[in-house]
């Protein structure tokens, strides 16, 4: 990686971080959620930065993946929330999450998958096998009386690439593979279920997957909306800020068609679990630099 490339990390870090506190000031009972994730995105581009994908609010059993349209009244009561928030500079993500107990009953949840999060950076350095920052999240997590997600993990961050290579896992997988030079994200789920997800519902968070050429005008506009993106995840509200919702809708169909659009559903604890949330984006290199701070 050049120095250029190396800043650039460090920025997005940086202002993701920012943007994460930030937003956890604004989770309150009563506020609206879509408000919250506005303003978060505002606030990233006010700090001259993009979202590497749509900031979300993964309430209670959901874990990942949820985003509000741009209708959606949905407000903060009691609910355990997790805010996931990435940033890039030029294709260099930041990502990071956290999560708030708003009915203060689950201090413990909470805890959990912070205190997993530091086990893990803990252990980090180049080398070290992939199953063993699985090992102290895990360990970490059941020591509170709860169970890791473990087909949720942690990722690679390359160049407009949120989830590269490797898969950092959330318990002990017990293979070998190791940790080399690169930016990853780690990120502990704890849960109160059985420690598993599921898709489950309509996804409003899609991103494309290869070129293709539409005929309809307005289908070509939003084309072109969505390969700004570089294949980055995106969201429908971020698109009917420019166009009606039906042609958002029939644009979708188009691309679903061609066989360009991913989806990523809603991700739904499989016992309905609660579900808590802490991530942090590292660069692995002689030294370890947790970028995703203020
Ligand atoms: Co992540």
């Amino acid at each position: 990686m050049d120095a250029e490339t190396i800043e650039n990390y460090k920025k997005a870090g940086k202002i993701a971080a920012e943007a994460l506190a930030y937003g956890k000031e604004l989770i309150r009972k009563d506020s609206s959620v879509l408000d919250v994730l506005n303003k978060v995105e505002e606030k990233i581009i006010s700090l001259d930065a993009l979202p590497a994908f749509p900031a979300q609010i993964s309430m209670n059993e959901i874990a990942a993946h949820f985003c509000p349209e741009d209708d959606d009244s949905l407000v903060f009561s009691d609910q355990v929330v997790s805010l996931d928030i990435g940033v890039h500079i030029d294709g260099c993500i930041g990502d990071n999450a956290c999560s708030v107990d708003l009915s203060g009953n689950n201090p413990e949840l909470i805890k959990a998958s912070e205190e997993a999060l530091k086990a893990a950076i803990e252990v980090v350095k180049v080398g070290v096998k992939l199953s063993e920052i699985g090992k102290a999240i895990e360990d970490t997590i059941t020591s509170f009386g709860f169970q890791p997600v473990r087909n949720l993990s942690g990722h690679g961050l390359d160049l407009y690439n949120i989830h590269s290579s490797p898969t950092i896992p959330n318990f002990n997988t017990k293979d070998n593979a190791v940790l080399e030079k690169q930016v990853i994200a780690i990120e502990p789920f704890a849960t109160t279920g059985a420690g598993l997800i599921q898709e489950h519902g309509e996804p409003s968070v899609f991103a494309l997957m290869g070129r293709k050429s539409v005929r309809v005008g307005f289908v070509r506009d939003i084309l072109k909306k969505i390969e700004s993106y570089n294949g980055l995840p995106f969201t429908t509200r971020w698109l009917t800020k420019d166009f009606s919702a039906a042609q958002v809708r029939f644009a979708f169909n188009q691309l679903k068609q061609l066989q360009i659009l991913h989806e990523y559903p809603p991700l739904v604890e499989k016992n309905n679990g609660l579900v808590s949330q802490a991530e942090h984006s590292l660069l692995v290199d002689d030294e370890v630099i947790v970028l995703t701070k203020v």
